[in-house]
């Protein structure tokens, strides 16, 4: 089967680790159809938008996309500007329909004393933080800065449908039956209206999932639970924002934010009758590295992955991916974000070249 991907590298760091994972997908021998186009700070630079309708339509009509990582400092310094790196992934997001997002969380045994926890509380680590992405706080309107200093105001909404939140709560529950069997919801129930109508549509969702253990959780309480006893989750279903958040200290469960993958899925198929997906490394552009060929790829590569594996069926190509990672970090190799005393710094490209040599 020919697989029509979308590569869109982005800024910073995102180049450099999408031609790993290429480099990788490419090595498995499969039959690939790339497309790449600008998105983020670059294609605002060079297009006035960070999301052109070339680089839409191109994603549109792929199988699946590869995503690297968009920002600019810049971009960061005028609180009003109309135009900015982010609108590329919110807008690849939404116009895909990518409601739900996968961020697994796996704790490697070789990376146990890369974290700056506890061995003994990461060890054996395995959930998924399974966020709602398009809706909520990041898309609500109204939303924006008005007034002149000393009265500025700014405004953002956070606005959910009962339909938003039904879907994603079956894919937690879905997502669950394959796995532990059990469903933690994390919401701000006791402040928000939105939570509420989190906690009401999950309790009818759970009616059909006798099977499955499922808890309510107050996202502040949640983000405490990850870091004092991590192994208790399977799956982590929440909204866009605190996903974002929560997601962000669990990959610290694993060492390293250059280590963890993401997938983007709607319930739209493909030409291959999968889900179309978006996937990318959740790690962002990390300017302070970008360039210098040091950047971890392997969050990138587990992302492509998990494209295998979601947006293709191909379940073995995605485990030869996995085991290849995991013997190159049994083998004690690892990048600048992960080293230890006793192992191995390579660079980007290295650690690519390494990881194909374990295929
Ligand atoms: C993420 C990122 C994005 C988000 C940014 C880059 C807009 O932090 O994917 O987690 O907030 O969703
Ligand atoms: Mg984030």
């Amino acid at each position: 089967m020919k697989l029509r991907i979308a590569v869109l590298p982005g800024d910073g760091i995102g180049p450099e680790v999408c031609a790993e994972a290429v480099a990788v997908l490419q090595a498995l021998g499969l039959d690939l159809e790339l497309h790449t186009a600008l998105v983020g700070g670059c294609a605002i630079d060079a297009q006035g938008t960070a999301l052109p309708d070339e680089a839409l339509r191109i994603a549109q009509d792929a199988d699946a996309v590869l995503f690297g990582a968009v920002g600019m400092a810049k971009f960061d310094k005028d609180p009003t500007a109309k135009v900015r790196p982010e609108q590329a992934i919110l807008g690849l997001r939404k116009g895909l329909g990518l409601f739900a997002n996968l961020r697994p969380v796996k704790a490697y045994d070789a990376l146990l004393d890369a974290s700056t926890l506890k061995p003994e509380v990461i060890r054996g680590v395995d959930l998924i933080i399974l966020r709602e992405l398009t809706g909520g706080t990041y898309f609500g309107k109204p939303q924006g800065q008005s007034g002149e200093a000393p009265h500025r105001q700014a405004v953002d909404t956070t606005f959910y449908t009962e339909d938003e939140v039904r879907r994603l709560m079956i894919m937690a529950f879905e997502l669950a039956r394959g796995r532990k069997k059990k469903v933690t919801q994390a919401d701000k129930a006791n402040v928000m209206a939105t939570g509420r109508l989190w906690r009401q549509v999950a309790h009818e969702v759970r009616e059909e999932y006798p099977d499955v253990e499922y808890e309510d959780m107050y996202a502040d309480a949640c983000a405490m639970h990850l870091l004092r006893n991590p192994r208790a989750f399977d799956i982590i279903a929440t909204e866009n924002l605190f996903g974002d958040i929560l997601s962000d200290e669990a990959s610290m469960l694993t060492g390293s934010m250059g280590m963890l993958p993401s997938a983007s899925l709607g319930d739209a198929l493909n030409r291959h009758g999968y889900r179309r997906g978006l996937y990318e490394p959740i790690h962002g552009a990390a300017h302070d590295i970008a360039g210098q060929g040091v950047a971890n790829p392997l969050a990138m590569i587990l992302s492509a992955a998990m494209m295998l594996r979601w947006s293709f069926g191909l379940h073995r190509e995605a485990e030869r991916i996995e085991q290849a990672v995991a013997r190159a970090l049994d083998d004690g190799l690892r990048c600048g974000d992960i080293k230890q005393p006793g192992t191995t710094v390579l660079g980007t490209r290295e650690m690519g070249q390494a990881v194909i040599a374990r295929l």
